[in-house]
């Protein structure tokens, strides 16, 4: 680990597929890091990441085992897809690596709680990419609630998309399904804004793809949670709606506002005076960007981030608890 005042933070990219081009670019933005390493199974993968974000500079590696014991890394944003992730949190954590980390960040809780472990034993920071909760709109209503609006009554959240996306995607014992691979975001802020669930029950299907063949995760569901306290989340999704289009709405209500995005902006109407009003706030915040600086903030303060990898563990534990109540057509308790 190498902090020395002025000196760069050396970070590794492992796992070099989608999303991880969404994180080299926000890593590139951010002066204090250089991208020293790229892993992927695929040697090719990670040589094209190097040439294209490292400019040919940076080490290539087909196994993170060899990347973490030769690079002296101070950071790691794993890409890894869900049925990928083995020991590399372990690893990392081995050797005082802090831990950017896709969702979800495993499978099953076991291996989830695990990696939970394998941090706190290691005392390295780790964020879990649950990225909305970087959007300008949740961290206005949570200045609100810790003022004291509240209480958090109701969130509904909605995930619409229409792709057959990768094969491994399609099929439910390599990403989990939709609900755990992509609606998470959606339980995720749910969980964020509402607290503590304690009951959860689902409704799951496959109903628009039953022909595509090798596609054995829901393409829709409709979930309901209670919440401590007695607020509602409601979470819906399906892979049957725009093509092209990943669209995540939501609405939430508190004693006091009500809030909702759609489309790129967040209104928040205040109900807790004589005439309402409502706020409107328009962004173009880069979230992933935003939780890589969140993340070296909490290295250079010795602080929390937003999302450490015990919150990747409470919302898969509420969406596997969603998934396993859509098969057994029971309620979950939490
Ligand atoms: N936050 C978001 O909005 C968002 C968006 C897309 C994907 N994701 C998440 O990111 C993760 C990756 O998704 P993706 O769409 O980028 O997947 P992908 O399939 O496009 O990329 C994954 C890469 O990991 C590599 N890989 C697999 N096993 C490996 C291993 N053991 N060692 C090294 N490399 C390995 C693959 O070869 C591939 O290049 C998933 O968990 C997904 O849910 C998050």
């Amino acid at each position: 680990m190498s902090t020395a005042p002025g000196k760069k933070l050396r970070v590794g990219i492992l796992g070099c597929g989608g999303i991880a081009n969404a994180h080299a670019k926000a890593l590139l933005q951010i002066p204090e890091y250089e991208i020293a390493a790229y892993c992927d199974v695929y040697r090719a993968s990670a040589e094209r990441f190097k040439n294209e974000y490292g400019k040919g500079h940076g080490e290539v590696f087909e196994d993170y085992h060899a990347m973490f014991e030769k690079m002296d890394l101070d950071v790691v944003a794993i890409c890894l897809p869900p049925f990928a992730h083995a020991d590399e949190v372990d690893v990392a954590a081995k050797h005082g690596v802090h831990i950017m980390i896709e969702k979800p960040i495993a499978l099953d809780v076991e291996a989830a709680r695990r990696m939970v472990d394998a941090v706190a034993k290691a005392k390295v920071k780790s964020q879990v990419g649950f990225m909305m909760r970087f959007q300008d709109g949740i961290e206005r209503l949570k200045e609100l609630l810790a003022a004291g609006r509240g209480p958090a009554v109701q969130y509904v959240g909605r995930y619409y998309c229409n792709s057959l996306h990768s094969p491994w995607w399609r099929m439910l014992d390599k990403s989990g399904g939709q609900m755990v691979e992509q609606i998470i975001h959606q339980f995720d802020l749910c969980r964020y804004l509402l607290g503590t669930p304690e009951q959860v029950f689902a409704y799951t299907g496959n109903v628009g793809h039953q022909d595509v063949e090798n596609y054995t995760v829901e393409d829709v569901s409709g979930v309901v949670a209670k919440f401590k306290g007695g607020a509602v989340g409601v979470l819906t999704g399906t892979n049957c709606a725009i093509p092209g289009k990943w669209l995540a709405p939501w609405t939430f209500v508190a004693r006091g506002l009500t809030a909702e995005l759609n489309g790129g902006a967040t209104t928040i109407t205040h109900t807790d005076r004589a005439v309402p009003y409502t706020e409107e706030i328009r962004s173009e915040k880069n979230v992933i960007h935003a939780e890589h600086l969140d993340l070296l903030r909490a290295i250079r303060e010795d602080g929390e981030t937003r999302t450490p990898m015990s919150e990747g563990l409470e919302s898969l534990r509420l969406v596997l608890g969603a998934r396993a109540s859509g098969e057994s057509g029971m309620p979950v308790n939490l």
